[in-house]
């Protein structure tokens, strides 16, 4: 099964959050895979592995229309390939973001839902700045996301982001992302993140404290 929903009808759960995760080469991932993982297990969370839904593309428009009627949160998870998603969830948008469904005057199946990006990238933290090696900064990569979000009427926020992704596994840095995306996962699922923060921030990652609603208590 690439789906996995747990405890979606638990009187806990606040927020529906849909993943839909994008990884092409999984048997070599070091820490997306750590991270789908991980989603699995937290209760109120529907897993979607894309690749393996759709190994041919053949993806279901309808099916997919219908996760995020059903959804409050919606997530890209994805390793940065070539400053952008891997291929599938390009074309997850190009087919699922209908014209009268997503945008457009009757297209607004998708308003007020909240969204984010979860990516890791091989590169550095400090090559992704205005004087850095890739020019940009992660979030400014994502303005094509960050636009599509604003046009169908989601509330974008920032991503949550591993730099240094290749080799994060040997200097011991995988564990620590993962209890933190699980941290937020678990906030979002409770309806405990600070939306507002969530919008404007650079990233999430690394201000887990300020945009979880009572951490620090
Ligand atoms: C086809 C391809 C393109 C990539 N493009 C980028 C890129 O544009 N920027 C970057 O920082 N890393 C890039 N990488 C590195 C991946 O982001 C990195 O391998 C991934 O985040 C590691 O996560 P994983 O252990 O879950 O596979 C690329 C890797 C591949 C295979």
């Amino acid at each position: 099964m690439s789906e996995q929903t747990s405890g979606q009808d638990s009187p806990l759960t606040s927020k529906r959050v849909l993943l839909l995760f994008a990884h092409p080469s999984q048997s070599r991932s070091e820490v997306n895979i750590a991270l789908y993982k991980a989603a699995k297990k937290v209760q109120g969370i529907t897993c979607v592995d894309l690749y393996s839904e759709y190994p041919k593309y053949d993806i279901d428009i309808e099916r997919e229309q219908q996760r995020l009627l059903d959804h409050d949160v919606i997530i890209f998870q994805f390793p940065l390939y070539w400053y952008s998603t891997p291929s599938i969830l390009k074309e997850w948008q190009d087919l699922v973001l209908e014209y009268g469904f997503a945008y457009g005057h009757e297209g607004t199946a998708i308003q007020g839902k909240q969204f984010f990006c979860a990516i890791t990238a091989g590169g550095k933290e400090d090559a992704y700045q205005t004087d850095g090696y890739n020019h940009y900064t992660i979030r400014e990569l994502l303005h094509p996301i960050e636009q599509t979000a604003a046009l169908t009427g989601m509330n974008y926020w920032a991503p949550f982001v591993l730099f240094g992704s290749r080799t994060a596994l040997e200097e011991g840095r995988v564990q620590e992302h993962v209890t933190s995306w699980k941290q937020l996962l678990e906030a979002l699922v409770a309806g405990r993140v600070d939306e507002n923060l969530a919008t404007s921030l650079p990233q999430i990652s690394g201000n887990l404290e300020a945009v979880i609603k009572g951490a620090l208590s």
